[in-house]
This record gives structure tokens, C-alpha cells and sequence, in this order.
């Protein structure tokens, strides 16, 4: 089709490949037939028969559908994963409840309420006759990453879905092109260049001013910790930092609610916006099912936050190209050692835009992800004043007030890992991942779950979508004990750390696989430089909720609700990457020794 490698003519296939096979075929072939048949039909008659045509067109489709998926689940040996059977065709109720939980209800509860209803970990649920699969079993976690990887990818789907905003970039691309993405930053992530902690000491002392000048005033450090992130990033994959930590700050008691986090003004809060904008409409695509080039067929809504997104970047892509132009004019060739991605790219492409794809992309990976992991550290010690002295001691026996931690020492700090390990389970920044079955058909193998069961495998369709929650899978009790729920560092140091060392697809923020995360160790170390600096300094943290933008505090019904979101002192959603809603607004105490 010419539209096929095109992923923004999604109007073109909605018509094409839904609205015409679902309504235009049955209405078609039942006016030809009826008119053969029955030269003299009657106008009214006609009308009925094209009316009904439609929802028994769709029945048989899906019916013989189903039939051939059970045949060929029969010649793999295979079973089917359980549908979820709502109350309207399409499991439309399902999908329109899943939209509005996801504006009031604890993340990924109405998955957890499905799971419990068909007492199954895996599920289909069939949006629109078609297979969206959820999981929170690890056997399929496991397969879909690695094992069974080359069955896998994002799929067509996903990527009309990220088209405009991460164009072809690494998260948006499959096989040739995905290689070519990997291959191309690999080297920005080896082990001597991650552990130069000078970039990390140089954004950190920044971020620690901005703090100090602040003194007892309230802040908003997902913001705050949003910019540290980026500038770090930037200044070592682009060579130079945005330098967001010196644009002004969202200010305590006059923020309102931006899309994600609380709004900030200036050029950089234009940007943050139009790419936190961006993420919350991908991710409501991703909830509409096949629905959302309907709901956005008369206006594409990623327009205005694209734009604003390339008004910032377009001068920094174009700068760079102009100085690689420049430099290759005077015969100045850097080797690989010397330069930073941006360069790099630039001296494999003149195009602007595979170079602004891999920045937005890398942008996105390094930003949002490691900010939820600090944000969320931070909140952890908030609420749990004890872990906070005791990470505390470990930091300052090793590594005094005013002295900078090496990579060696960093290895060194066992408590304060096992609290980043505790809040990467609890709050994993990344707590859905999407694939789709690439390749035609295929089964899941037989498996021993953990708890000694042989399970028959199960059926994966052709062009399935399948969608892994690390949010509910690392809290599973019966995966990690019945303590799971509860906040606690000590569970990576004593015995229950077997859970995970028999079974390490139980934790997976990082994903796993060929597709690893690439920044992996660069995040961990760039946080964990950064609360070691953050604790040398500080020894409390207060939640001040009275400065929470109007709109971002809990709703009241999740009290009362389920595991952790009776604790929860923060609004969680997730938008690509998990998020407090307006922010995490706290005071920082200076410690006194
Ligand atoms: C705590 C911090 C981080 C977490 C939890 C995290 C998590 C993840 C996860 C779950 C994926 C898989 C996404 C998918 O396949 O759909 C991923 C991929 C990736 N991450 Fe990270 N990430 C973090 C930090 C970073 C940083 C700092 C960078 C770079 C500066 C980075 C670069 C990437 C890249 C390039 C990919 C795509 C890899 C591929 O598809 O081959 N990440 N990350």
C-alpha cells in the first residue's frame, strides 16, 4: 500500500484499513447481492439489510477469526489467553473505563481488577475485536524480551502511535534500523566514558545552588530534578547543556498544573510543556486502542507541541550541522573518542531530522527517567525518615560533607543501592511497556512458573499487541512475599532477596533483552552521585502538600482503596514515564553535620 511505510497518514488508514472493511464491504456486498437476487427490492427493505449488514459482517469476522486463532492454537499445542468479555461490542466499555480510571483511580488498578476477576496474570482484552494483551506474569515478560525477542516489536501500531514526536529514533524503530540506532550510541555508554563524574559534579552543584538560594522555601523538585537530568544529558551526549537549571523555576504557591508536573514559564517551560504535552496525547493514543485516528481524524493533537518542541531544538540541530560543515572545510576530523553523539551523528548525516529524532529521543530517555527515579527517591525518604538517617550514616562515614564521590565509592554505598533498587520496584519510571507479535503467530513455551506449576503455553496471534505492566509485577506478593506493598530497602540485603536472584524476571525497569535499557549505568550512577551530594547536605525531607498546584493531591477514595494507594501522598500517573502529578513539592532541612 503507499501509505504502508508512511506511519502519520493515519487518516488514509483508518479509511483504508478500518472504516472500508468494516462498514463500506458489508453494505457494498449486501446492495449487490440483494439487487441480483431481487431486482424489484424495496427501498426500506434495502436500507435495513445495508443496516444490519454491518454488525453481522462484523460477528462473522470475528467469529472465524476466532476459530482460525483456536486451530492454530491447537497445532502449536498452545491455549488461549483469556478475553475479557464486557458489556458492549468491542469491549468498548472496558476501553472508555480504562480512560477514565486512568484520570481518577490508582495506576493500573482496573488491570489488577481484571486480573483478579478472571484469576489470570495475562489477559486479552480484545479492544475492537482486536488482541491487546496485558501481562504481569514474568514467563511472558521473559519471552517477549528475550527468548522470544525476534517474534517482537514495536509493531506498526506503536509506531504510527510516536510517529511525529520520535520520528525513527531508537525507541520508535524495529530490526535494521533499530541496529543502526544501537550500534550508533553504544559507544557514548561504555564503561570509561560513564564514570567521569565531572559532568555529574558540575549539574549537581548547580542543582545544590539553586537549593541553598531557596533555603526553607518549598520546591518542586520533579522540576527541578526534570532539568538536572536534562542538562547532565545534554552536556554529555551533545557537548553542550541547555542549561534549564539557570531558566526560571516554578514558583512555591503560585504554581498551576502543567501537563505532567507543574507549569513553568520562559522558553524552557514552553518546552518542557510541549514535551510533556506530547507524551500525555501519545499515551492517550495508546489507551484509544485502533480508536484514536477517529477521535483525532479532523486535527492531529501532537501539532502544537511539536512545534514548540522543534522551535527549541531546530537552532541547536542546525548549529552543529553548520560547525560540522565548518570543521569539515578546514579538514578537522575528530576520532569517535573525541566527540559527543551529536557530533557523531552529524558526521554520518546532513539530515536534520534524523538528528532532531535522535535527540528528542535520547531527550526523552534521559530526562524523564532518571528525574522519576531521584523524584521518587526523594519521596521514598520523605515518607520514611528512617531509611533516609540510615543512608544518611552510610554516606557520610564514607564520604564526608564537601568531598565528591569517585565511581569506587559509589560501589561501595550497599544501603543506598538497595533503596534505588526498592524504588525502581515500587515505582519502576517506566511501568508499561508495548511490543506486538511481528511475525506471524506464535506460542509462548511450555514453562515451570516459579511456583513449581507447568503451564501449557500460551497462543500469541499474529499482530497482537502485547503489553507488559513492571508497575504490577513487581508488586506481586505471591512473587515477592506477602510484604511486597511495604517500602523496604533491608528486602535486597537479607534473605527475600532470592525472590530475585531465582527469578530476576521479576524486576525489570530497565527492560531486558536485546533492548535492553543503553543508559542503564549511566542513571544509576548519575543518581547516585546526586543523593550523595543531595544527603552530605540535607538530613530531612517535608512533604508540604499545601503547595501541591490545586487539582494534584490524591483523591480521597484512594484511602480506602487497595495496597499502596492507601499510603500514596502524591497523585501517581504515568504519561511514557511515571510522574506526580503538579509536581513533588517539598522543603529540604540542612543538616548540621
Ligand atoms: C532510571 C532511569 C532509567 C530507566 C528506569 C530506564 C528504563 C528504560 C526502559 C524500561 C527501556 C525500554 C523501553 C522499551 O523498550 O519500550 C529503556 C530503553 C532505553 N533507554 Fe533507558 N531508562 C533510564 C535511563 C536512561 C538514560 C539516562 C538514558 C540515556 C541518556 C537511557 C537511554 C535509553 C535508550 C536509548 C533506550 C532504548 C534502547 C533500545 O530500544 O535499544 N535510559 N530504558
Amino acid at each position: 500500500m503507499f501509505f504502508a511505510n508512511d506511519p502519520s497518514a493515519y487518516r488514509t488508514r483508518l479509511i483504508v484499513h478500518t472504516l472500508i472493511p468494516t462498514f463500506v464491504l458489508p453494505v457494498l456486498v449486501t446492495t449487490l447481492f440483494l439487487q441480483r437476487v431481487y431486482p424489484d427490492v424495496a427501498l426500506l427493505f434495502l436500507l435495513i439489510a445495508q443496516l444490519f449488514s454491518i454488525p453481522a459482517w462484523g460477528a462473522i469476522t470475528v467469529r472465524y477469526g476466532q476459530y482460525q486463532q483456536r486451530k492454530l492454537a491447537d497445532s502449536l499445542n498452545a491455549q488461549i489467553i483469556p478475553r475479557v468479555r464486557g458489556r458492549w461490542p468491542g469491549n468498548l466499555d472496558i476501553m472508555l473505563n480504562m480512560i477514565k480510571a486512568a484520570k481518577e483511580r490508582y495506576l493500573h488498578d482496573p488491570y489488577e481488577d481484571l486480573f483478579e476477576e478472571y484469576k489470570s496474570n495475562t489477559l486479552n482484552l480484545g479492544f475492537l475485536w482486536g488482541d491487546f494483551i496485558i501481562t504481569k506474569d514474568e514467563e511472558v515478560v521473559k519471552y517477549v524480551l528475550t527468548t522470544g525477542h525476534d517474534h517482537f516489536g514495536h509493531g506498526s501500531r506503536v509506531k504510527e502511535i510516536l510517529a511525529r514526536f520520535l520520528g525513527d529514533g531508537i525507541f520508535n524503530s524495529d530490526r535494521e534500523i533499530w541496529k543502526f540506532h544501537r550500534s550508533m550510541t553504544r559507544p557514548f555508554f561504555l564503561k570509561e566514558r560513564i564514570s567521569d563524574f565531572e559532568n555529574f559534579e558540575h549539574h549537581t552543584s548547580r542543582t545544590l545552588s539553586v537549593l541553598r538560594a531557596l533555603g526553607p522555601i518549598p520546591i518542586d523538585v520533579q522540576d527541578l530534578f526534570g532539568r538536572f537530568t536534562i542538562d547532565a544529558a545534554s552536556s554529555f551526549l551533545f557537548g553542550s547543556s541547555l542549561e534549564t537549571l539557570s531558566m526560571p523555576l516554578p514558583k512555591a504557591g503560585e504554581a498551576k498544573m502543567g501537563p505532567k508536573g507543574s507549569s513553568a514559564s520562559g522558553e524552557f517551560g514552553d518546552f518542557a510543556q510541549a514535551f510533556e504535552e506530547a507524551q500525555q496525547v501519545v499515551t492517550l493514543r495508546a489507551r484509544s486502542g485502533n480508536l484514536w485516528p477517529a477521535i483525532e481524524f479532523f486535527g492531529d493533537r501532537l501539532s502544537p507541541s511539536i512545534k514548540a518542541m522543534d522551535s527549541f531544538l531546530g537552532p541547536m540541530v542546525e548549529n552543529t550541522l553548520k560547525e560540522n560543515r565548518m570543521a569539515a572545510a578546514r579538514g578537522v576530523k575528530k576520532s569517535t573518542d573525541e566527540t559527543n553523539l551529536l557530533e557523531y551523528m552529524a558526521a554520518n548525516t546532513d539530515d536534520p531530522k534524523i538528528i532532531r529524532d535522535e535527540l528528542l529521543n535520547i531527550l526523552l530517555a534521559g530526562r524523564d527517567t532518571t528525574a522519576a527515579l531521584i523524584t521518587f527517591t526523594v519521596y521514598a525518604l520523605a515518607l520514611h525518615p528512617h531509611v533516609l538517617e540510615r543512608a544518611r550514616e552510610e554516606i557520610v562515614s564514607k564520604c564526608p560533607p564537601g568531598t565528591v564521590p569517585s565511581f569506587d565509592d559509589l560501589k561501595t554505598f550497599k544501603y543506598l543501592r538497595a533503596v534505588l533498587n526498592e524504588v525502581l520496584r515500587l515505582y519502576p519510571p517506566v511501568p508499561i511497556i508495548l511490543r506486538a507479535s511481528t511475525s506471524g503467530a506464535t506460542a509462548i513455551p511450555r514453562t515451570t512458573t516459579a511456583d513449581g506449576t507447568l503451564r501449557k503455553p500460551y497462543f500469541i496471534p499474529s499482530k497482537a499487541n502485547v503489553a507488559f505492566s513492571s508497575f504490577l509485577l513487581h508488586r506481586r506478593k505471591d512473587r515477592w512475599g506477602q510484604d511486597a506493598e511495604e517500602f523496604d530497602p533491608d528486602r535486597w540485603l537479607d534473605s527475600r532477596v532470592e525472590h530475585m536472584v531465582k527469578n530476576p524476571f521479576i524486576f525489570v525497569p530497565f527492560n531486558a533483552g536485546p533492548r535492553i535499557c543503553i543508559g542503564q549505568q549511566f542513571a544509576l550512577n548519575e543518581a547516585s552521585f546526586f543523593l550523595v551530594r543531595l544527603l552530605q547536605e540535607y538530613d530531612s525531607f517535608e512533604l508540604t502538600p499545601e503547595y501541591q498546584p490545586e487539582g494534584s493531591q490524591p483523591p480521597a477514595g484512594w484511602y480506602r482503596g487497595r495496597g499502596r494507594a492507601a499510603v500514596e501522598k502524591v497523585w501517581f500517573a504515568s504519561a511514557m514515564t511515571l510522574f506526580a502529578k503538579g509536581g513533588l513539592w517539598l522543603r529540604f532541612g540542612k543538616a548540621t553535620i
